[in-house]
């Protein structure tokens, strides 16, 4: 069975190629037994494990083997050159991109494989930390066409702009012709974008667009074009009008405060049915059924304390709900986030701080007037806070996680200061990626 071939148009890479040791392409077959935790399939190829995207286990491929998997050595990988003999758990992936785009690596596995394997994901990485037995509710799983929020990558060649996600192991475009994970509205967006940054950016220049989805109306915002000139933001206010885009802004740099360039509506994102107003780019859980997910979870398991403290707090999505039942201190680094909060508030008994928890965690002595702890860090987890709360007396502790890794580091830590950790909520919000999110719940005997 000969792989389709991709049906995207040729891209221009954006940036350096990816460095990687190199070592001449040779052909083999190989049958894959398992995917891995980056989506990959392995197969074994002279005692070494050999890495083939875009397999599934019982896979009899063709492939060409050529670079060292990653810079310390173990392992190879291989381009998929031809299936020989499909694996059972194989499906007909539902994009045109597949195989290119770096967005989804697994829509080519069947969904009970699929599920299987993120659960997979979870457990492997409790069992690492010999935390293996820890039972496991059922997969909650976000649909298609869910995702609100993208951040698009731009380039402008000529007369004509890439806009899209990065290939796999890439720096290149993958020019977007479709994309069932987005909200229609998001991806309705993209080809008026490929109008406007045509005129917006310079010949060679690019920029990512960060896109959502809010009440009110989509936002965006801009990040790369160095300078906008007089006529590029006329062409960006003219656009938002067209386009019927409720509020705009643009950033210089990554690291750049946004300007805004145009507001024409109000945005807002509402938790428990109360309406937040996110600063320009804020974070915010990818999907609303994912985080439907997430907050069920917690308040599911989070008891009935009296005080609550949610550390790396964002907009709030954990802090409302539970403000509802409990008072609630909202721990969080980033001003803008805390600012659209505190503004929001009103009557809910919450107050919030600013706060570094990698530098600065709360300490056991401030924890002690919690009788409950959310937290919710980025991929890097929350080991200096795991190992302060560690210390602590707080009976109950909820822990959000989108990596899978560093939340079974930091559940280490938690149980090695005499926690319990009783079940773990898997939660598949990026479909067909190898992200998964977990909800782990943790309390004191
Ligand atoms: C995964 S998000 C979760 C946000 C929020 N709980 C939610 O669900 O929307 C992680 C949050 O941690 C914040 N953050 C990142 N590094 C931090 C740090 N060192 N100290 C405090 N907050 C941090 C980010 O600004 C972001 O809001």
């Amino acid at each position: 069975m000969k792989r389709p071939a991709p049906k995207h148009r040729p891209s221009p890479r954006n940036g350096e190629p990816r460095t990687a040791p190199r070592v001449a392409p040779r052909v083999a077959e190989v049958i894959v037994t398992e995917v891995g935790a980056r989506g990959d399939g392995i197969a074994s190829f002279e005692d070494a494990k050999l890495f083939v995207p875009l397999t599934v286990p019982g896979d009899r491929v063709r492939v060409a083997v050529k670079e060292a998997a990653n810079a310390k050595g173990d392992g190879l990988r291989a381009d998929l050159l031809d299936i020989l003999e499909p694996g059972p758990g194989r499906a007909a992936p539902p994009c045109s991109h597949f195989g290119t785009c770096g967005g989804c690596t697994l829509q080519h596995m069947e969904d009970a494989a699929y599920a299987a394997w993120k659960v997979g994901l979870v457990q492997g990485a409790l069992a690492r930390v010999g935390l293996g037995d820890t039972p496991l509710e059922p997969l909650s799983q976000t649909p298609p066409a869910a995702r609100r929020r993208a951040r698009f990558a731009a380039l402008k060649r000529g007369r004509r702009v890439w806009l899209g996600f990065n290939e796999r192991m890439s720096h290149r475009l993958t020019d977007l012709t479709e994309c069932p994970v987005l909200r229609p509205g998001l991806f309705a967006l993209v080809e008026p974008l490929r109008g406007l940054l045509l005129s917006v950016l310079p010949d060679g220049g690019g920029c990512d667009v960060i896109a959502t989805d809010l009440e009110g109306g989509i936002d965006l915002v801009l990040v790369g074009p160095r300078s906008l000139d007089r006529a590029a933001r006329e062409r960006l206010v003219a656009f938002g009008e067209a386009e019927g885009v409720a509020r705009i802004s643009w950033q210089a740099d990554e690291r750049g405060t946004s300007e805004p360039i145009a507001h024409r509506r109000p945005v807002a994102v509402s938790f428990a049915g109360l309406p937040v107003t996110p600063p320009p780019g804020a974070f915010l859980q990818a999907s609303a059924e994912g985080e439907a997910a997430l907050v069920a979870a917690v308040l599911a398991n989070i008891g009935e304390p009296k005080r609550v403290a949610d550390l790396f707090a964002g907009l709030g999505t954990f802090a409302v709900p539970l403000a509802q039942r409990a008072a609630v201190h909202a721990v969080e680094g980033d001003a803008p986030a805390l600012a659209a909060l505190n503004k929001a508030v009103g009557a809910l008994r919450l107050t919030t701080e600013r706060r570094d928890l990698f530098e600065n965690p709360l300490t056991a002595k401030e924890l002690a007037r919690f009788d409950a702890v959310v937290f919710d860090p980025p991929r890097a987890g929350a080991a200096a806070q795991a190992q302060a709360l560690a210390g602590s007396k707080v009976p109950r502790v909820v822990a959000v996680s989108c990596n899978p890794a560093t939340f079974a580091r930091d559940a280490r830590t938690l149980v090695d200061g005499g926690y319990v950790l009783s079940r773990v909520y898997p939660v598949d919000q990026f479909l067909w990626s190898a992200h998964v999110e977990v909800v782990g719940v943790f309390s004191r005997p």
